[in-house]
């Protein structure tokens, strides 16, 4: 072995068990002590999907990993340059997220339908007093990387 040089010895055999055992019960943990968080999807077609997330999860994870149906959502796949992933929160869930990064701003003025509790998805994480959260989906979404090259042939 690598320690002592050995082929494998009982005593490399056992440091190397303890590890594994204690990085599995540090993975264990760390997953059972995350908040599920529920959320409520309400599509442009007005139908409604609740589902659950955890902890520390993006919007656009949730959607992507819980099959929630919405036209075109996360296009991107997060790189913050699409707006597909628009959801419109409701007031008192809004108030409480964490500050917008420029980034964010940037791209969320080009979303179309943009309303004052307007976020980003895919910047958006699960916290616990998340749950039982509805958001919604503006009636009208662009790729807004289809929009700059439309703009760019013209
Ligand atoms: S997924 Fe494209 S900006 Fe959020």
């Amino acid at each position: 072995c690598f320690y002592c040089m050995c082929s494998i010895c009982v005593r490399c055999y056992s440091v190397l068990l303890a590890c594994v055992v204690f990085v599995l019960d540090v993975a264990v943990f760390h997953y059972s002590s995350q908040s599920k968080v529920l959320l409520h999807f309400v599509n442009q077609n007005g139908m409604k999907t609740s589902v659950t997330g955890t902890e520390g999860e993006s919007l656009l994870d949730v959607v992507v990993k819980k099959n929630v149906q919405i036209d075109g959502f996360g296009a991107c796949e997060g790189t913050l340059s699409c707006s597909t992933c628009h959801l419109i929160f409701e007031d008192s869930m809004y108030d409480r997220m964490e500050t917008m990064a420029d980034d964010e701003m940037d791209m969320l003025d080009l979303a179309y339908g943009l309303t004052k509790t307007s976020r980003l998805g895919c910047q958006v994480t699960l916290q616990p007093w998340m749950d039982g959260m509805t958001v919604r989906v503006p009636q009208e979404v662009k790729d807004q990387r289809d929009v700059q090259e439309t703009k760019s042939k013209q």
